[in-house]
């Protein structure tokens, strides 16, 4: 692990499973301290390995999840929870269900509500009831989206709705591989918002990304690039990748 300027660390990891296993001792030792703690987690292709490892460790009775307050990150706009394109229902099947996470304690971005500026503002007030994120797990979009924080989102940004970019409908439309077109607007958790959690873990794997991680982590701050702006939280964010995400940076020793 190495501090950045700035007061971040990043920790460059030989493999996916350990970019995963990182991130669930995140969770893991998140709720050790605060059980009752909010917790934003990710959806996509990069959490899922963190994701069997948080459900084998609550199976194994190593974590104790009974008490966290999971808020979703973003939903595209209208979606419902049993739609077939729906990052929510995605979220359920993969972790809320087999973790056995309590309904009560899973707060959904409202992203079908009649009016969805109204419900976003209710949101952001039970996140605030629950004492803001304890923890953010995020990933990062191809473009540099955290959440569906598309690029030109301002980094005080609240929950609301926005337009996607085309290249990421297109990679909404591949993951789920053309079966349901997706809707071009998402509602998301603020990039603001998820700037004030109290520990921000960044996790990234694949040469793919390798551009755009370099992008976020050595290019100037700029709206372009929505993950540019976590750099400001200092010793708040954790970034953790794995070789192949790291290959673009100019020091990949950490
Ligand atoms: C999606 C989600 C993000 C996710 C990102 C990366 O569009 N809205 O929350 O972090 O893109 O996804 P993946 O991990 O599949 O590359």
């Amino acid at each position: 692990m190495t501090e950045q300027a700035g007061g971040w660390s990043l920790r460059v990891v030989d493999s996916y499973d350990e970019v995963a296993s990182i991130a669930a001792d995140a969770v893991t030792e998140t709720v050790a301290r605060v059980p009752d703690a909010a917790i934003t987690l990710p959806t996509g292709s990069t959490p899922i390995g963190m994701y069997e490892e948080l459900v084998r460790r609550v199976r194994a009775g190593e974590i104790d999840l009974n008490h966290a307050h999971i808020f979703t990150l973003d939903e595209y706009l209208g979606q419902r929870p049993d739609d077939v394109a729906s990052l929510t229902r995605w979220l359920f099947e993969t972790f809320l269900t087999p973790a056995g996470i309590p309904d009560t304690n899973i707060h959904l971005v409202p992203a079908a509500a009649d009016d969805p500026e109204a419900a976003a503002a209710a949101y952001e007030a039970d996140l605030a009831v629950h004492g803001g994120l304890e923890l953010a797990v995020l990933g990062l979009g191809p473009n540099g989206h955290i959440a569906f924080n598309e690029p030109g989102s301002p980094p005080d940004s609240r929950t609301r709705v926005l337009d996607l970019e085309p290249g990421t409908i297109r990679q909404s439309e591949e993951y789920w591989k053309g079966d349901t077109a997706v809707p071009h607007r998402a509602m998301t958790l603020g990039l603001g918002t998820i700037l004030e959690a109290r520990r921000i873990v960044l996790i990234v794997s694949g040469a793919s990304k390798s551009e755009i991680v370099r992008a976020s982590l050595e290019g100037p701050q700029t709206l372009d690039v929505p993950a540019s702006w976590l750099r400001n939280v200092g010793s708040r964010l954790e970034v953790v990748l794995d070789r192949a995400a790291a290959s673009g940076l100019s020091d990949t020793a950490g």
